[in-house]
């Protein structure tokens, strides 16, 4: 299926949906301590997102083929858990971390975009995986421009998760995103440089690394949905929407309360003063 760029307008309605997914992060921040369950989490979410925003859960009884419905409105993954942990009674304690991952649908387009919660103090490798995991991220947005190829954001991204000495989980990946939660193009995190396809004006689509503290393989839990990491190491990611501009790119999923990009991203870039 070929991929089409947004419109003006349907970009406008993308940066709503994009502000809208990152605020409820923004909501949910203080309420991420010890002693709260995911469940807690996901009720608070569920009922700002419908009730304060006018916005539709985009998980809740999400189905792509071979799933059974997602029982939730958000996803919560706690320490070993990759990506997809279904909310409920786990508690949150001291040293956990957990990924918050939001997606609305607002007027018919989605904003999908999750963050890292360390609860407490978290262990010294905890703190560096989630920072890692924030700035691999970083790089493969900072990537993103007109005429750039999905090779240049994976490259970028699995190059510095791996130079910290961390994996990049290898069976999930970005999305285009728009009208529908997961579109065309698939954004890999992991890749060649300047191979794949070229990035155009319009296109809007995530990058969420997954970045395991041990070794890449996963495996799925019989709940259908949770992915935890094979060696139970920790695993972290974040999530940004982004829009492909001629210049560059634009983040969709900012808020008030988004953390600052990485230094390395304020920093100019000229070809020549780049280290590859
Ligand atoms: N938000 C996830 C993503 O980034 C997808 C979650 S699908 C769900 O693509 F059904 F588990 F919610
Ligand atoms: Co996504
Ligand atoms: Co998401």
């Amino acid at each position: 299926m070929a991929i089409h760029p947004k419109t003006p307008s349907e970009i406008e309605s993308m940066r709503l949906a994009g502000r809208l997914a990152a605020e409820v992060l923004d909501f949910i921040a203080p309420h991420v301590k010890p002693g709260v369950t995911t469940g807690g989490l996901d009720r608070l979410c569920h009922d700002f997102m419908v009730g304060v925003q006018g916005t539709i859960p985009a998980p809740l009884n999400y189905a792509p083929p071979g799933h059974k419905p997602y029982p939730k409105s958000i996803c919560t993954s706690v320490n070993h858990q990759v990506c997809h942990g279904i909310p409920g009674d786990r508690v949150l304690k001291d040293g956990d971390i957990v990924n918050v991952d939001i997606t609305v649908i607002k007027d018919g387009w989605h904003g999908d975009t999750s963050r890292m919660f360390i609860v407490g103090e978290g262990s010294i490798q905890a703190r560096r995986l989630c920072e890692t995991a924030y700035e691999a991220m970083w790089k493969g947005i900072q990537q993103v421009r007109a005429g750039a190829r999905l090779g240049d954001i994976g490259h970028a991204v699995q190059r510095h998760a791996e130079s910290r000495g961390f994996s990049i989980v290898r069976e999930f990946c970005g999305h285009g995103i728009g009208r529908r939660f997961h579109e065309e193009p698939q954004i890999l995190h992991y890749g060649q440089p300047r191979q794949g396809l070229a990035l155009e004006p319009g296109m809007t689509f995530t990058v969420e690394p997954m970045v395991n503290a041990g070794r890449r393989d996963i495996r799925a839990l019989a709940d259908g949905w949770t992915i935890v990491t094979a060696d139970h190491s920790l695993s972290a990611q974040w999530e940004h929407t982004v829009l492909v501009t001629e210049q560059g790119f634009e983040v969709l999923t900012v808020s008030a309360g988004s953390p600052p990009p990485p230094a390395f991203v304020a920093a100019p870039a000229t070809p020549a003063a780049t280290v590859s």
